[in-house]
């Protein structure tokens, strides 16, 4: 297959990216490159004879007509967006421009584009959401694909706008997509300004680990290679017009995440001291959602997808890979706002 990645500079992005040329996709990776993207990301496959990358933005209607042009993807996998809620409080415009008008537009290029060559039945348009859309859940019950949207935080309202977009796309105009609403991720080449990676690096370096509130947000954990894997088979096996959740079946408190990761550290570098006691109660983040579970019945029954690796199995490899990795976090540290505490401008 022929695949449109954009946002394939990021996070899960990346991780599609390599996963999809493992598979023997052809990939065009198309990335604005902002303060989140990371080329490094690429590395393992930039020399692939299956893998392109256009630096493009998808607000840049010109500029995604002739990706398409050139490149004749059987496939979108749409990725590229603003994605920290703590920057979202602070600067919420970012994430409607990208947000909404870049999906906006890159679903306009994409049906000229599917138009133009006939309307394929089998064209694919994969927005990639993410399980805030949902709201907040209290101590029981799961989001499942026909849970009402509440969107909370700006970055969740930008992205429920946008899945909004994809399946007004569908109905109205006929363009095949699937969507996927997906839990937190984490693991190798996670950008150092979210929960997980802020946890190692700060504790390597001995300065405090900031935890919001009391901790007692609950999330829901899944290894970002598990995601991507979900991802692809959602494409290739999904039904048009489909949404499906994407879980770890993994919940967490955000204190015991923490602890478990200053556990694995412990083991793995000890310190003077354990390092559960850099732990540092800060300020809540306005608007924190308490509680994410996602129920992943769809995809499991319909698609046979479940995660290969629990919570514990995750952390251990993600923590040994930021040991092994540092030539890539120590480069990042040093781009404006990491490291320093976002999102109380509410
Ligand atoms: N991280 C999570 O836990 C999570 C969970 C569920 C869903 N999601 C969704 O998955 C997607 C990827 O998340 P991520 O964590 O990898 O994000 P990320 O911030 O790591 O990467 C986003 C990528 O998009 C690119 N980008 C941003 N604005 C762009 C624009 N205007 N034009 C082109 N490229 C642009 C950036 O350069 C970057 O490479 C997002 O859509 C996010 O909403 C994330």
């Amino acid at each position: 297959m022929r695949i449109l990645v954009t946002g394939g500079a990021g996070f899960i992005g990346s991780a599609v990216v390599r996963q999809a040329i493992r598979d023997g996709h052809r990939v065009v990776n198309l990335d604005a490159l902002t303060y989140a993207a990371c080329l490094d990301n690429l590395a393992p496959v930039a020399n692939a004879p299956g893998y392109a990358f256009v630096q493009a933005d998808i607000r840049d209607r010109a500029a995604l007509d002739a990706a398409f042009a050139t490149h004749a993807p059987d496939a979108v996998m749409h990725l590229a967006a603003e994605s920290h809620v703590d920057r979202s409080i602070d600067g919420p415009g970012d994430f409607i421009s990208t947000n909404v008008t870049g999906t906006f537009t890159l679903l306009e290029s994409a049906r000229a584009y599917w138009a133009g060559r006939g309307k394929p039945a089998d064209f694919r348009f994969h927005h990639i959401s993410t399980d805030e859309v949902f709201g907040s859940l209290g101590p029981t019950g799961q989001f499942t694909e026909t849970t009402p949207y509440d969107p909370r935080s700006p970055y969740a309202a930008s992205k429920a706008a946008s899945d909004h977009l994809v399946r007004a796309w569908h109905e109205t105009y006929g363009l095949p997509v699937v969507l996927t609403n997906c839990s937190n991720n984490y693991g190798p080449y996670h950008f150092p300004e979210k929960l997980i990676p802020v946890t190692i690096l700060n504790a390597l370096a001995g300065r405090p680990i900031p935890v919001y509130g009391a901790g007692e947000n609950v999330r829901d954990w899944l290894f970002v290679e598990d995601h991507a894997d979900a991802l692809l088979l959602v494409l290739q096996r999904g039904t048009v017009g489909r949404s499906y959740n994407i879980g770890g079946q993994n919940e967490r408190r955000n204190i015991d995440l923490v602890r478990s990761i200053c556990a694995i550290l412990d083991a793995k570098r000890p310190a003077a001291r354990p390092h559960a006691g850099l732990i540092t109660f800060v300020a809540d983040r306005p608007g924190h959602d308490a509680r994410y579970a996602i129920d992943a019945t769809r995809i499991r029954t319909e698609l046979g997808w479940q995660p290969s690796v629990t919570v514990d199995q995750g952390l251990e490899r993600t923590v040994q890979w930021y040991l092994d990795n540092e030539h890539w976090w120590r480069a990042l540290q040093a781009r404006a706002g990491v490291g320093e505490r976002l999102g109380m401008n509410a």
